[in-house]
């Protein structure tokens, strides 16, 4: 198997602003070509001192993460900006969901920016809130919403982790998936039956905690398809259901595939099989190991050096990860290309445009989610800071 080594698309100018929501970047963004990026980017943060915090998503080009305070996984970032009060500005280089839970857990004194607000996610808009009232809406029309909590992954839109805080749900990671649902289901343990859970926007988190965490069967999941009516659902398979599942996925983690774990455990003797839960079923039941970013890292600096791993998550970790481990046989779990081009978006022009911005007093790109929204969200996210035993980095 081989991992092709491609330049990346400095993205930000020249782009179609028209195919994406919130593209627009009016800065005058410095050159990708230009030689003096590196320096720029280093000089502008420190005349900005401890004024700035800078978060790197471990998804995040190696030119940006040199320049990261902190490196992490969605929800560690949030609670590494949380606990920098005095960070005038928190510089987000991941995507937009993550951008808003900063802006959410931090103090309103504190402005978060993203470098490029094209940074998004689309598994996140994969579920809309409007979207998301109507399966709430038809889940009461069929009678069980009642028995209903809803679950959201961290990748989703603030209005969506709002939605959940309203109506007595939680935010989960893919390091807690497992003690959220258990959570949920506590909440309606009284009823008879007990209780469901309607999860989004990741039907495959969902399906894997369920199934190999939760002792659920795949017969107690069914898909919420958004774009059907009623979800393409009738009233009888939503009574019978214990996990409602939205029809979204990674478009990043949806291309690993079982054909090529079989491959590679044909071609690499002992070879262990590492994968995201954003995987699909199919995939995760024939890997070794399954878990977040967080486990990913620690399961191969924990491995023994001679030892060989087919990493299944974003490349640009899968990468850094070989690098720093030479003494391990480390590849990527696809034979084409798979970086996240959203992620990737963030890029070293952006970034010092960003950084230089902020030394001249001008905040661009700030991320700022309104106060309605905020509270309510604060309550789905406080639930899951407040959920038993595992921290989000176990
Ligand atoms: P983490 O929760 O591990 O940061 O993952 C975020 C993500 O986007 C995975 O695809
Ligand atoms: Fe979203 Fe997938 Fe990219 Fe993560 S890797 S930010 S889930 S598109």
């Amino acid at each position: 198997m081989t991992t092709v080594d491609l330049p990346l698309l400095p993205l930000g100018r020249g782009v179609d602003l028209t195919s994406e929501r919130g593209v627009e970047c009016p800065g005058d963004l410095p050159p990708a070509s230009d030689p003096a990026l590196v320096e720029r980017a280093r000089a502008a943060k420190e005349a900005l001192g401890d004024r700035v915090f800078v978060l790197g998503h471990h998804y995040q080009r190696d030119e940006v993460i040199q320049f990261a305070d902190v490196t992490g996984d969605s929800f560690k970032l949030s609670r590494d900006a949380a606990g920098r009060p005095g960070a005038e500005y928190i510089v987000f280089c991941g995507v937009h969901f993550m951008a808003e839970s900063a802006d959410i857990l931090t103090g309103s004194h504190q402005k978060v920016v993203l470098p490029d607000l094209a940074a998004g996610c689309s598994m996140a808009d994969m579920a809309v809130l409007s979207q998301v009232e109507d399966a709430w809406d038809a889940l009461a029309e069929a009678g069980v919403q009642e028995a209903v909590v809803p679950v959201t992954y961290m990748n989703s839109s603030a209005d969506i982790k709002a939605f959940c805080g309203r109506n007595g749900g939680i935010v989960c990671t893919s390091s807690n998936a497992d003690t959220a649902l258990e959570w949920a289901f506590d909440q309606k343990a009284h009823l008879d039956g007990g209780g469901k859970v309607l999860f989004f926007p990741d039907q495959h988190l969902g399906r894997n905690t369920a199934v190999l965490k939760m002792g659920l069967t795949l017969d107690d999941c069914v898909v919420w398809d958004p774009h059907q009516p009623n979800g393409g659902l009738t009233t009888q398979q939503l009574a019978d259901a214990t996990m409602i599942l939205w029809k979204g996925h990674c478009s990043v983690h949806g291309r690993f595939t079982p054909e090529v774990v079989d491959k590679l455990r044909a071609t690499i003797p002992g070879i262990q099989i590492l994968v995201h839960p954003e995987c699909t079923h199919e995939v995760v039941l024939k890997a070794d190991l399954v878990g977040s970013t967080e486990f990913i890292i620690k399961t191969i600096e924990a491995a023994p050096a001679g030892s060989s791993w087919a990493i299944g998550t974003e490349l640009n970790l899968v990468k850094r990860l070989a690098n720093d481990h030479p003494d391990k046989n480390i590849v990527f779990l696809e034979k084409n290309v798979c970086y996240c081009s959203t992620m990737n978006r963030i890029d070293l022009p952006h970034l010092v445009w960003a950084l230089e911005s902020l030394v001249k007093g001008v905040v661009v790109n700030q991320i700022d989610v309104d106060d309605d929204t905020e509270r309510d969200a604060l309550v789905a996210l406080q639930r899951m800071l407040d959920l038993p035993g595992k921290s989000h980095r176990d």
